[in-house]
């Protein structure tokens, strides 16, 4: 279902307006960073990262038998994200948390994307699903700095050497047990469930009790988002989907928004911050 520019952020007024006390989940992809100058996967910008090369070198597989190739690889596409400032979506997504807990729901946001720009804007109740860029984590099993609990900030390694010269004896070292460290980000060869930071249990349980759910700049390609979609369906739950991307309709019962996050997500939470206020004097008379 594709609903027209002029009514769109109507559409979202009223579905956001209607979780009242209820459970809103907001998804999010790649697309919202877009206006902060991250590339997407597989968007229609110019710079799109998407590749075959994606797939074989943000694997473990890949990490294991070249971790000089992979960090050489991630500091060249992925460090550039640690530099960006949040945009209007990410700002206005912040103050949708505020607005949904102040009246007395539930709110939790997901995102897909590793870069630093939701929490930066303030997100708070916020699940990074597929890990940070900001983040290392030791390769060893049983170090304290390694999955299943385990990270290092990305601004505690010294890379200087390594960006340097790239070689075996340069490359990043837990401080705890001198193990590889690696990126803390979900690999393709990876499962979910990998990382307690990916917080799998609470993604589930938010797909099984949202009462809307909202994405925002995804092209659902992923299994969170399969996750989320799935259990729309079955449990006839309102699902929108914020995308000006062509293909964007994931599901004929999803209302597509084909609008920019960053024009359509701070036009609507004014809104909605106008109601409450507008209701609060209501009441005060
Ligand atoms: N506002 C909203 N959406 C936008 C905007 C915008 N301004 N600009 C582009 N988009 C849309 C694109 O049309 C596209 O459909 O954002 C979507 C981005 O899709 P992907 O690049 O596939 O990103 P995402 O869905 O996050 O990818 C999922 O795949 O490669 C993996 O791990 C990676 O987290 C990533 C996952």
């Amino acid at each position: 279902m594709i609903e027209t520019s002029a009514s769109a952020e109507d559409r979202l007024f009223q579905a956001l307006s209607g979780v009242g006390a209820g459970y809103l989940v907001v998804v999010t992809g790649a697309g919202i960073s877009l206006a902060s100058g991250i590339p997407t996967f597989r968007g229609n910008d110019p710079d799109a990262v998407w590749s075959k090369s994606v797939m074989e070198m943000g694997t473990r597989s890949y990490f294991i038998s070249d971790p000089i190739g992979s960090w050489s690889w991630y500091l060249s596409r992925f460090d550039q994200v640690l530099e960006k400032q949040p945009n209007p979506a990410h700002t206005a997504l912040a103050r949708m948390e505020r607005w949904q807990q102040g009246r007395g729901g539930e709110f939790v946001l997901v995102t897909q994307n590793v870069d630093p720009l939701h929490e930066r804007a303030g997100s708070e109740a916020l699940v990074k699903v597929h890990g940070s860029a900001d983040r290392a984590r030791c390769i060893k099993d049983g170090c304290v700095n390694a999955a299943p609990s385990g990270s290092v900030a990305r601004d505690t390694l010294d890379l200087t050497r390594f960006m340097a010269e790239p070689s075996r004896e340069a490359l990043p070292r837990c401080t705890v047990c001198n193990g590889l460290l690696r990126q803390h980000v979900l690999w393709f060869d990876e499962y979910y469930q990998e990382h307690n930071d990916y917080q799998w249990e609470r993604v589930m349980d938010a797909a099984a009790r949202a009462d809307v759910m909202l994405f925002v700049g995804t092209s659902f390609a992923v299994g969170v988002t399969s996750l989320f979609l799935e259990s729309a369906i079955k449990r006839s739950v309102p699902a929108l989907s914020i995308d000006p991307g062509v293909d964007a309709t994931p599901h004929p019962l999803v209302l597509s928004l084909p609008e920019k996050a960053e024009e359509l997500l701070p036009g609507v939470m004014a809104r909605l911050d106008n109601q409450e206020s507008s209701d609060q004097s209501m009441s005060i008379r």
